[in-house]
C-alpha cells in the first residue's frame, strides 16, 4: 500500500536520510528501529508529507503522493502521531478529539466513541483539561485523535519513550488491538514492544536503512536487534 524508493532528504545542507527505500503491505505492522540520529523521525515526517524530500518516490496504493500536503495526506488516510506528545493542554480530553473530528468532518460522537473504545479510562477524563494527563494517557489520546475519520496508515513516533513499563503494556496491548485493521509505520526503541508486534522490521543507521527483518523467527530475536542500538 505505501511504496518508498530512493528517498534523499536533507534540512538546508545536511543530508540527513540517503536513498530508503521501504514498503508497506496492507494491514503490516512495520517497525523502525536505529539510534539517536539516525533519521527515523525525519523519515514519519516526509511521509506524512510535513518535510519535502530532495528526490525518490513515494508511492500509496500506487499513486504517487511525493509533495503533496499534510492535509492532502490526511484526507488519504495518513496520520502521523508525533514524537513530543503535544496534546491541546488546556482543552477537555474531549474537546482535543472533539477538533481533529470538526477538522475531518466526521461526527464527534462517532469518534468520540472510537478512542473510548480504543481506552475507556479516557472516559473518566473526558472534562479534564488534556495537559493533566500523564504522559502515556496523552499517547493514547494522540493515537485516538489519529483514529478519527477513515485512517489508513498510521504513523507514530516512538510511542512508548519515557513512559513507566505498566503504561507501555497499556500501549502495548492497544496497538496490538488495532493489529490488521489499518497499516502502520512505527518508531520505536523498546524491543520487547517491537518484536512482540513487528511484520517487519527496518534498521536504520545514519540515514539509510542497513537491514530488513521479516523472517519470524528473526523478528522476535531482541539479541540480534539489541546490536544495532
Ligand atoms: N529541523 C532540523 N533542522 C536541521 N537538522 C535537523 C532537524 N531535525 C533533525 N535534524 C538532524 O537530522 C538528523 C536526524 O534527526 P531525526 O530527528 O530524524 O533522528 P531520530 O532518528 O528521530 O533521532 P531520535 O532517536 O533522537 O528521535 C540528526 O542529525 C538531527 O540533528
Ligand atoms: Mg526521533
Amino acid at each position: 500500500m505505501l511504496e518508498i524508493s530512493q528517498l534523499h532528504v536533507a534540512y538546508g545542507h545536511a543530508h540527513v536520510i540517503h536513498g530508503i527505500d521501504l514498503v508497506v503491505k496492507p494491514g503490516e505492522m512495520v517497525f523502525i528501529v536505529g539510534r539517536n540520529g539516525a533519521g527515523k523521525s525525519t523519515l514519519l515526517k516526509t511521509i506524512a508529507g510535513l518535510i519535502k524530500p530532495a528526490s525518490g518516490g513515494i508511492r500509496f496504493e500506487g499513486r504517487s503522493v511525493v509533495g503533496e500536503a499534510p492535509e492532502k495526506l490526511a484526507r488519504s488516510g495518513f496520520r502521523f502521531v508525533a514524537q513530543d506528545k503535544k496534546v491541546f493542554s488546556n482543552l477537555s480530553v474531549r474537546a482535543n478529539i472533539a477538533l481533529a473530528a470538526h477538522g475531518s468532518g466526521t461526527p464527534v460522537e462517532q469518534a468520540w466513541s472510537k478512542a473510548v473504545q480504543l481506552y475507556p479510562k479516557l472516559d473518566e477524563f473526558r472534562e479534564l483539561p488534556a495537559g493533566r494527563l500523564s504522559g502515556g494517557q496523552r499517547e493514547i489520546l494522540l493515537i485516538g485523535r489519529a483514529l478519527t475519520g477513515t485512517p489508513r496508515l498510521l504513523l507514530i513516533d516512538e510511542p512508548t519513550e519515557g513512559l513507566a513499563a505498566i503504561v507501555i503494556e497499556d500501549i502495548f496491548r492497544i496497538l496490538n488491538g488495532m493489529r490488521h485493521t489499518l497499516s502502520f509505520i512505527i518508531v520505536e526503541q523498546n524491543l520487547s514492544v517491537v518484536t512482540r508486534l513487528a511484520d517487519r522490521i527496518y534498521v536504520m543507521k545514519e540515514g539509510q536503512i542497513i537491514r530488513e527483518i521479516t523472517h519470524r523467527g528473526e523478528l522476535t530475536d531482541t539479541a540480534q536487534l539489541e546490536a544495532y542500538l
